[in-house]
């Protein structure tokens, strides 16, 4: 107290106490507007210079580049030109290198993940050989057979598998007709290193029903190709939520809950994140899962509108999917140095106030 009465008093009119302002006081001054932005304080460090990154050599299909030290094989083929098919690759996450679409020939004894491998000085890289081509052939057509592809690819979930398929003349009906489809949870019970000997006859597959147990967005993990990029955004990479992990083993491997439990149940916060990274559209929003089945959803007719959400001061740049006049999906760029594609559930779900529309009974009407 005694210091607040050392203060000098402050410039203005004096203080009217507690008792109500008058109209014959005088006008309070307005602070001055500033127009001069100070200097930024010593005391802030400045940003740290971006660390050098010498050229290194290498040969990418006979052809001399240098690329920046840290690159991966992918990046420095992309920077050339040159299309190498991905599917486990997103930008946002650590490469974890389990698809093995991308294998280049870089002269060992086995071929090279590009996604996950850094360029080294003198590497000499091969990326469409006969070696390299038969690799990916084989890749879709094991994936193919297993896994519903028809929505996988790089423009997460909108791409398309065809053309790879096509350009590498996959088949992947040549392993038979495909196993009849599990029955609920039937591949979530079973039991890890208890695996049935295959007949032969029919190609086993991971077609089960979709699990649709809350509002927000479904699981079809019949498209799922076991490429660990949902776990890595639900946990360590981004969310540190650890709602969903990878359970049992070999070609019962599955993504799953603890102990299987329906998703509000388990820890999931909803964030979305996962769904923002699955390259097969094995995770969906709800929204676009039903306009999917209604066979509403138009690619063709959506347009993108990038804004801030409006939630909190963090303010995430969304990414709006908009059909007919309508928020269908929201996204954040993957890009992006901020959000890196994550988003809340406020931001990612929380946008149907939005499209509030009255209806002719002058009622409100979301969604
Ligand atoms: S919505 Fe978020 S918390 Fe839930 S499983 Fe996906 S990443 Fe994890
Ligand atoms: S659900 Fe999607 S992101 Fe998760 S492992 Fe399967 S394919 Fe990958
Ligand atoms: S994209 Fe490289 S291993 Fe999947």
């Amino acid at each position: 107290m005694t210091a607040h009465r050392d203060r000098p008093p402050l410039p203005g009119p004096e203080p009217t106490g507690s008792r109500p302002t008058r109209p014959d006081d005088p006008p309070t001054p307005l602070s001055p507007i500033v127009t001069d932005v100070p200097a930024p304080s010593p005391r802030i460090p400045a940003a740290p210079p971006a660390p050098h990154r010498p050229l290194l050599d290498m040969t990418i299909d006979g052809r001399p580049v240098a690329v920046p030290a840290g690159s991966t094989i992918l990046e420095a083929c992309r920077a050339e030109g040159i299309d190498i098919p991905t599917l486990c690759q997103v930008e946002a996450l650590e490469p974890a290198g389990v698809c093995r679409l991308c294998v280049v020939d870089t002269g060992g004894r086995a071929l090279t993940p590009s996604c996950s491998t850094p360029v080294t000085e003198g590497m000499d890289v091969r990326t469409g050989s006969e070696r390299v081509r038969h690799a990916r052939r084989l890749i879709l057509e094991l994936i193919g057979s297993a896994v519903r592809m028809d929505l996988a690819g790089p423009e997460l979930p909108d791409g398309s598998v065809a053309a790879w398929m096509a350009e590498y003349g996959a088949d992947p009906t040549r392993f038979g007709p495909p196993a009849p489809p599990a029955g609920p949870d039937e591949r979530d019970d079973r039991h890890a290193g208890h695996h049935r000997a295959p007949d032969g006859a029919v190609a086993e597959t991971m077609a089960q029903p979709v699990k649709v147990d809350n509002d927000y967005y479904v699981r079809d993990y019949s498209r799922c190709i076991l490429c660990y990029k949902c776990v890595d955004a639900c946990g360590a990479e981004a969310q540190n939520t650890f709602a969903i992990s990878v359970a049992g083993r070999g070609f019962d491997a599955r993504i799953s809950t603890e102990g299987n439990v329906p998703l509000p149940t388990s820890a999931c916060v909803y964030c979305g994140n996962c769904i923002a990274v699955c390259p097969t559209g094995a995770l969906m929003t709800r929204t676009e899962f039903e306009m999917r089945e209604a066979g509403t959803w138009d690619a063709a007719a959506q347009t993108t509108t990038e804004t801030i959400c409006g939630y909190c001061g963090v303010g995430c740049t969304l990414s709006l999917t908009v059909q007919d006049e309508r928020i269908v999906r929201v996204l954040s760029p993957l890009g992006h140095d901020i959000t890196r594609g994550n988003l809340c559930v406020k931001g990612r779900f929380g946008y149907a106030f939005v499209q509030s529309r009255p209806t002719d009974a002058g009622e409100a009407r979301t969604g």
